[in-house]
């Protein structure tokens, strides 16, 4: 079968390297600066042909590698995973001004955590990729990347929601939401408590 990303999937490859580099250099300049890294870890992935298949199924979209690549924007995924709600923002702002990356889509679920308690802050970057071709032939390539971002905590939430999610039938399933519900909403108390006590700790460096 062919590839649902068409000829591209190695140019795919090609642009998740290019701007994963680009925030781990952000990281190393930060952490040269402040002695502290603006995140604890990062981790990416290309869309499975299987999901992306898939997903454009569900979308009632043809499967094809134009859908694939121009109508899902999430074939290249980045995690940034961060200690504090903080280095988020920071994070945010530091994205948005990299030459060759227009923001095209942004969903803040930490202001707004969705009503199960999912908090995170998502982005949609398309990325001008001047080393190729893309799968409509411009040149410069365009391609869309999904950029997740959240605290270790947040992170810890929604790999346990996702594997309650992908149970078919659970017990108590009633109890176990409810349940979750409240976790999230303790460690977003906790991730503003940290963030507090890591700004105390910082202004009272800045004074020595
Ligand atoms: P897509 O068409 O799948 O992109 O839907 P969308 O754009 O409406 O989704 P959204 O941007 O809200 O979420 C995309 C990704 O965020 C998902 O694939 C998950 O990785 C993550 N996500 C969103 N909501 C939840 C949630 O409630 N729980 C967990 N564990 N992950 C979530
Ligand atoms: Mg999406």
């Amino acid at each position: 079968m062919d590839s649902i990303y068409g000829n591209q999937k190695e140019i795919l490859r090609q642009v998740m390297d290019h701007v994963v580099g680009k925030i781990r250099d952000y990281n190393e300049e930060i952490k040269d600066k402040t002695g502290h890294p603006i995140y604890e870890h990062l981790i990416c992935r290309l869309k499975s042909e299987d999901s992306m298949r898939e997903k454009c199924m569900r979308k009632g979209e043809e499967v094809s590698p134009v859908t694939a690549l121009k109508v899902m924007k999430d074939a290249i995924g980045i995690r940034i995973v961060t200690g504090f709600v903080d280095d988020i923002f920071t994070l945010i702002h530091k994205i948005r001004c990299i030459p060759g990356f227009s923001v095209i889509e942004e969903k803040d679920y930490i202001n707004n955590a969705k009503p199960n308690g999912y908090r995170s802050y998502h982005m949609i970057l398309e990325i001008e990729y001047p080393y190729a071709e893309d799968i409509l032939g411009e040149n410069p390539g365009r391609y869309f990347v999904e950029i997740q971002l959240r605290t270790i905590a947040m992170d810890c939430w929604a790999s346990l929601e996702h594997e309650m999610k992908y149970k078919r039938t659970i017990a108590n399933q009633q109890m176990l939401v409810a349940e979750l519900k409240r976790c999230a909403d303790e460690l977003a108390s906790c991730d503003v408590t940290m963030q507090t006590i890591r700004n105390l700790i910082r202004a009272d460096e800045a004074k020595e």
